[in-house]
C-alpha cells in the first residue's frame, strides 16, 4: 500500500538540525583544530585588517598542529621537482628537453618518466588499494628497514595515515560494545574516530615521571577493568614515537607489548608516523613493531598487526599532499578483501599523494645526481628540529611551575603546568578547563597557539599543553621570549603560584 504523501506541515522546518543529525558526529571532539585554533584564525584576520597595534604582536604562530610547511619549513627539492614533472608531463616532450634539462637534474627527469610510465596520468583514478608499482616500492622499503619480507598485496596506500587509521578502526568496531585501548594522553584522531564509529575507548595511562613510558601493569589493569565492565576489547593502539608526549619505546618494552597482545588476543595498531623524528638515536632508536614482532619467532606468526606511516611527518612535512600507507601483518586474506572492498567504495587514494609516498620510500641514493642536495636538506631540517626541541624544552623547564620531559622523538613537547588557584577559579568562572584558559590567555597575549592538555586527555587533576617546536629557527628566540614574558605576567596576574 502506498503512503498518503500529503503535505504534513504548512511551515517548513529543517530536516537537518543539530538535534536530528547523527549523534555520533556530535560526540566527536578534535582539539587540535578546536576553540584555540578558531580564535587564532580570528586574530589573524584582525591583524590583517588593523595591524599589530591592538595586540602587541604582529603574527600568529601556529604551534597547535604538526604542520611544518605552515611554519615555513621548505619542501625537499627532489620531491617537488619530480612532483612538478608528473603534474605537467608536457615538460618532458622533446621540444622542451633542453630547457627542462637546464632546470632539473637527470635523475629527477628519469624518475618522473618512470612514474608516468607506471601511472599514466595523475588525473586518472588508480587501483583502489594504491598503485601496485608504488606498493612494491613500499614493500621493498619495509624489507630494507626491517630485514623481513613484506608483501605489496598487504599494503594499502592512503590519504595520510588518518584515513588508514579510520579504515582499520571501522573494520575492528563490529558494534558499540567494542573497546579499543588508547594511550592517555593520545592523539585525538583516535578518540574522535571511536566516537564517530560508536566504540568505547579503553584508556591506559603513560607514565609522565618516567618520560611518558608505557608500563605493562597499566595495560593489564586497564584491560581487566574494561573486560569486567563487559566490553569486548579487541585492539590496542600504540603511538611510537609518541604524540603528544614524544617518547620512544625501547625494544624490550615493545616485546612485552606484543606478548601482552598475544596473550590477551588483541590486534595491535602501531602508529609509526614519526619514525624518522628521532632525536636520541643512540639511546632511543626507532624500531618498527613489524621488525620486533618478526624477531620474536614463529610463535607469533599469526599475530595481527597494522602499521601506519605518512608523508606528513619526518623531515618531509608534506601534510597537504595527503599521502600514507598501512601494512597488514598476519591479517586474514578474507579480511584484507573486505578492506579492499571498502577502499574501492572511495575509488582510490589521491594520486599525487601516492607519488609522494613513492618518493619517501625510494629517495635519492648515494651516487644519484640529486643525492648531495637531498641529503643536505634532510639533515639540515633534522638538526634544526633537534636544536629547537632542546631549546624549547629548556625554556619550559626554566618557567616557574612548569616541568617538561625531553622529546625523544616526534614534533611536540607536552609540559605539565601547575596553575595558581586564582587562575583555576577564573577558568571555572569562564566555563573553561584551567589548561584551556591558560592557553587562551597565552594566545591573546603572544599570538602563540598551542593545544590544551585536556584535548589529548590527561591524568585527572593534572594540566598540560602541547606545543610543536616547529617555528623557524630565526624566529625562535623571539618566540621563546614572548612565551617567557607571558608566563611571568600570568603568574603575577593570578597572584603567584599557590598550586592546587
Ligand atoms: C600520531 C599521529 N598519527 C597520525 C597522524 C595523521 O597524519 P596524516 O593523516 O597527515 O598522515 C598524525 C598527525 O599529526 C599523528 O600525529
Amino acid at each position: 500500500m502506498l503512503f498518503d504523501l500529503k503535505l504534513v506541515e504548512t511551515t517548513y522546518s529543517k530536516i537537518l538540525t543539530f538535534e536530528t543529525i547523527n549523534p555520533h558526529i556530535k560526540n566527536v571532539e578534535y582539539a587540535v583544530r578546536g576553540e584555540l585554533a578558531i580564535r587564532a584564525e580570528e586574530i589573524k584576520e584582525e591583524l590583517a585588517k588593523s595591524g599589530p597595534g591592538k595586540f602587541g604582536f604582529d603574527t600568529v604562530v601556529n604551534c597547535n598542529i604538526g604542520n611544518p610547511q605552515q611554519l615555513l619549513q621548505r619542501p625537499i627539492t627532489f620531491f617537488r621537482q619530480v612532483a612538478c614533472l608528473t603534474e605537467y608531463p608536457d615538460l618532458l616532450l622533446p621540444e622542451n628537453r633542453d630547457r627542462v634539462k637546464a632546470l632539473f637534474p637527470s635523475d629527477v627527469i628519469e624518475r618522473a618518466q618512470l612514474m608516468l610510465k607506471q601511472i599514466g596520468s595523475v588525473g586518472a583514478y588508480s587501483h583502489s588499494q594504491g598503485i601496485l608499482f608504488i606498493r612494491k616500492d613500499v614493500a621493498k622499503f619495509i624489507e630494507e628497514r626491517d630485514g623481513y619480507p613484506s608483501d605489496p598485496s598487504n599494503i594499502f596506500l592512503t590519504q595520510g595515515a588518518s584515513t588508514g587509521v579510520q579504515s582499520v578502526l571501522q573494520l575492528i568496531i563490529a558494534n558499540s560494545n567494542v573497546g579499543i585501548m588508547i594511550p592517555i594522553p593520545q592523539y585525538p584522531l583516535y578518540s574522535a574516530t571511536l566516537s564517530l564509529f560508536d566504540a568505547q575507548p579503553v584508556p591506559y595511562y603513560l607514565n609522565e615521571e618516567e618520560n611518558w613510558s608505557l608500563d605493562i601493569s597499566q595495560l593489564t589493569s586497564s584491560l581487566s577493568t574494561a573486560r569486567d565492565k563487559g566490553l569486548n576489547v579487541r585492539a590496542l593502539v600504540i603511538i611510537n614515537p609518541g604524540n603528544p608526549t614524544g617518547q620512544c619505546l625501547t625494544e624490550q618494552n615493545m616485546r612485552e607489548i606484543i606478548d601482552f597482545c598475544h596473550q590477551q588476543h588483541l590486534v595491535l595498531l602501531a602508529d609509526e608516523v614519526y619514525q624518522t623524528n628521532i632525536y636520541q638515536p643512540t639511546e632511543r632508536p626507532f624500531h618498527s613493531f613489524k621488525k620486533v614482532l618478526r624477531s620474536m619467532g614463529s610463535k607469533y606468526d599469526q599475530f595481527e598487526l597494522f602499521s601506519f606511516h605518512s608523508v606528513s611527518k619526518g623531515m618531509i612535512g608534506e601534510c597537504g599532499r595527503r599521502g600514507g600507507y598501512y601494512e597488514c601483518t598476519g591479517i586474514d586474506k578474507q579480511v584484507i578483501e573486505q578492506l579492499y572492498k571498502v577502499a574501492s567504495v572511495g575509488l582510490c587514494p589521491n594520486v599525487p599523494g601516492q607519488i609522494m609516498v613513492d618518493l619517501m620510500v625510494r629517495s635519492p641514493k648515494h651516487g644519484d645526481k640529486s643525492y648531495p642536495l637531498y641529503q643536505k636538506e634532510m639533515s639540515n631540517i633534522y638538526e634544526s628540529l633537534r636544536r629547537r626541541s632542546i631549546k624549547l624544552n629548556e625554556l619550559f623547564n626554566s618557567l616557574e611551575g612548569v616541568s617538561c620531559k625531553d622529546a625523544q622523538g616526534s614534533m611536540y613537547l607536552f609540559p605539565r603546568i601547575y596553575l595558581p588557584v586564582k587562575a583555576i577559579e577564573a577558568a571555572k568562572a569562564a566555563g573553561k578547563q584551567p589548561d584551556e584558559f591558560y592557553c587562551l590567555e597565552m594566545l591573546n597575549a603572544t599570538g602563540v597557539c598551542v593545544v590544551p592538555g585536556s584535548g589529548f586527555h590527561q591524568e585527572e587533576g593534572t594540566w598540560h599543553f602541547r606545543s610543536t617546536f616547529l617555528p623557524p629557527e630565526e624566529l625562535f628566540d623571539g618566540f621563546c621570549e614572548r612565551l617567557k614574558n607571558f608566563h611571568k605576567e600570568f603568574l603575577v596576574k593570578y597572584n603567584g603560584l599557590k598550586t592546587i
